[in-house]
């Protein structure tokens, strides 16, 4: 007898424009009857693709689209403006600052395909941004169309559609500025081919967008040359508590959700949670005590990460809800990593503030014993 077919398992994490596409078709439906004018080569109108990236909670006129880039609509409108002109877009900013996330939401917006990425590593080369080739074809053929394989430039040049490039600046200086001649003459030269089809030439709707993180090898390193052809934008963490706390709250609530958990974290454990997370990235209590700021990035991204794995600890190994005890587990393995500095600044931390303070941080003042290593 044969053993039952385990059901096909779902992807971990859709693309963009997978998990929202009845938004995107929202979007152009409501472009169309409206007339609205899109960019030769976009799939939707510039407001359009603010309105997706920040969503339209709120609005009287919505459609109800989901919060999803927790931003100013400023911001936000200076990245569309980037991507319709004939420069380079460039997200700069912390880790966990959403410039990933961001530069994923424009991509599905306007082209609709948030999968033209290129992954910046010191290793990346050419051949992994523009093309390579079928070396069976090759041989077998000689150089032509059938033989080359687009990499991600290529393929966004010919479709018209935004490429992402991924933490750029961990590419060697070389390797980067093969982006020049791409970004400055919109066209890509495949010396290897005949006169037909050796240029490529940009169709309309190509665009890049780059993130670099400050704690990298930093857009310092960059050409000169290259760091003209790219508009920068820099991504702040977000600095309002209660904002933070409503994202952290409703990315961790669909996290669990979907990991088949009824019971998520209490509003007021995700605020104790976000709160410290943002007393310690800024080194300073919200009254203004000064507090010692940790190694690791305390980003909104590790905020959610932690209050997720807070969720999965209760529910599988404590049967109740979850507390503060909890919290600071999950501090231990997702946000500290091997510091063990970070850990006695964290017990610090919680020894003098979460101490003054009532509620659930008193629960978090009474598991700080979890932080000696
Ligand atoms: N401003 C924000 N708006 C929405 N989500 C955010 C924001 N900041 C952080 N996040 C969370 O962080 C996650 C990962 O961010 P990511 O894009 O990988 O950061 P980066 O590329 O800056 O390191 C996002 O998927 C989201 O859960
Ligand atoms: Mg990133």
């Amino acid at each position: 007898m044969s053993s039952p077919t385990p059901a096909p398992t779902r992807v971990q994490r859709p693309s963009a424009e997978v998990r929202w596409a009845d938004e995107l078709a929202r979007l152009r439906e409501r472009d169309a009857a409206a007339g609205a004018v899109v960019p030769d080569g976009w799939h939707l109108s510039p407001r359009s693709v603010v309105d997706f990236v920040l969503g339209d909670a709120g609005r009287r006129d919505g459609l109800g689209l989901e919060t999803k880039f927790v931003g100013e609509r400023a911001l936000v409108e200076r990245c569309v403006v980037a991507l319709a002109t004939d420069r380079g877009l460039m997200l700069v900013g912390e880790p966990g600052t959403a410039k990933s996330f961001l530069s994923e939401l424009l991509a599905a917006a306007v082209s609709g395909d948030s999968t033209l990425t290129v992954q910046g590593t010191a290793s990346t080369t050419e051949d992994a941004i523009k093309y390579s080739w079928n070396y069976a074809l090759l041989l077998a053929r000689g150089p032509s169309l059938d033989a080359l394989v687009p990499a991600p430039v290529h393929r966004g040049m010919s479709d018209g559609k935004v490429v992402r490039f991924e933490e750029i600046t961990r590419c060697p200086i070389e390797t980067q500025d093969s982006l020049l001649s791409v970004l400055s003459e919109r066209l890509l030269v495949v010396p290897e081919l005949d006169d037909e089809h050796r240029v490529l030439h940009a169709r309309r709707g190509f665009a890049v967008v780059a993130t670099a993180n400050v704690r990298d090898r930093g857009v310092n390193d960059m050409s000169a040359a290259l760091k003209r052809r790219f508009n920068f934008e820099t991504i702040h963490a977000i600095s309002d508590v209660r904002r933070e706390t409503a994202l952290v709250q409703r990315q961790s609530d669909a996290i669990l959700a979907d990991a088949g958990i009824t019971s998520t974290v209490p509003g007021d454990l995700t605020e104790v949670l976000v709160t410290l997370f943002s007393e310690l990235r800024r080194g300073q209590t919200a009254d203004g005590r000064p507090v010692e700021q940790l190694s690791t990035a305390m980003s909104t991204a590790e905020a959610v990460s932690v209050a997720v794995a807070t969720g999965l600890a209760a529910a599988w190994f404590a049967d109740r809800p979850p507390r503060g005890e909890d919290v600071v587990g999950a501090l231990l393995g997702t946000a500290l990593k091997d510091s063990d500095d970070d850990r006695s600044r964290l017990r610090g931390y919680l020894t003098r503030v979460a101490k003054e303070r009532g509620g659930r941080w008193r629960e978090l003042y009474a598991a700080r014993d979890l932080l000696d290593g």
